[in-house]
C-alpha cells in the first residue's frame, strides 16, 4: 500500500478516537478501502480519488451530520489539504462520498463513484459487514426486533443478488463468488424458527 494511503488511515484514526464505534468503523473503512484498491486496479479508476473516498466515506457519521453522505467541502478540504490535494480532486472525492450509499439520491456516474459505491456495498455481504449491519440496525433504522432486522437484511441481500445492483463487472464477479450471503439468511431463519424467537 502506498505510504500516503497509510497516512490517510492514520488521519482517520485520529478522527475516530473517542467515537463510540471506533474499532468497528476503523475495520469497516479498512475493508471498504481494500475493495476499493482491488476494484480500482481492475476497473482502471483513479486510485488517488477512490482510496481517500473509501477511507473517509463515512466521516459524516463521526462528525454527527444528519445525512452522512453530504460531507461539506471545507471538512474534506481540511483533511485532504494535508495530503496536498487540489480542489478539483477534493470535489471528486466529495462526489464519490455523496453517491456511495444505496440511499443516495444522486447515483454514481463516474468510474470512481461506481467503484466506491460497489466497494462499500460489497462489504455488506461479508461476515463482518453483516455483523456491523445488525449491530447498527437500531441506530440506522430503529429496528429492535430481530425478526424485522433479518427481514430487512434479507431484502437488501435480495437486491444485491440481482445482477443490476453493482455498477462494475469486477464487483459482480466478486459477489457471484460469495457463497456466504446466499446461505446465511436461510440458515439464520431456520435457526430462529426452530426456537420460535
Ligand atoms: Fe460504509
Amino acid at each position: 500500500m502506498q505510504s500516503i494511503f497509510k497516512e490517510m488511515l492514520n488521519e482517520l484514526d485520529k478522527m475516530l478516537k473517542g467515537y463510540r464505534y471506533y474499532t468497528m468503523e476503523r475495520t469497516h473503512a479498512r475493508q471498504v478501502m481494500d475493495y476499493g484498491i482491488i476494484l480500482s486496479e481492475r476497473e482502471n479508476s483513479d486510485m488517488d480519488i477512490v482510496v481517500p473516498a473509501t477511507i473517509f466515506h463515512d466521516v459524516g457519521r463521526y462528525i454527527g451530520l444528519p445525512n452522512h453522505r453530504e460531507v461539506d467541502f471545507d471538512t474534506l478540504s481540511s483533511i485532504l489539504k494535508k495530503f496536498r490535494y487540489a480542489d478539483n480532486q477534493i470535489h471528486s472525492v466529495q462526489g464519490c462520498i455523496r453517491t456511495h450509499s444505496i440511499n443516495s439520491k444522486q447515483k454514481p456516474s463516474t468510474i470512481e463513484q461506481k467503484v466506491v459505491f460497489d466497494s462499500d456495498n460489497l462489504t455488506l455481504i461479508t461476515p463482518f459487514g453483516t455483523t456491523r449491519w445488525f449491530f447498527m440496525a437500531e441506530e440506522w433504522g430503529g429496528v429492535t426486533n430481530i425478526k424485522d432486522a433479518i427481514e430487512n437484511l434479507a431484502a437488501i441481500y435480495q437486491k444485491i443478488d440481482e445482477k443490476e445492483f453493482f455498477y462494475t463487472d469486477t464487483a459482480r464477479k466478486i459477489a457471484n463468488k460469495n457463497t456466504f450471503f446466499r446461505t446465511y439468511i436461510e440458515d439464520l431463519t431456520q435457526e430462529v424458527n426452530k426456537f420460535k424467537l
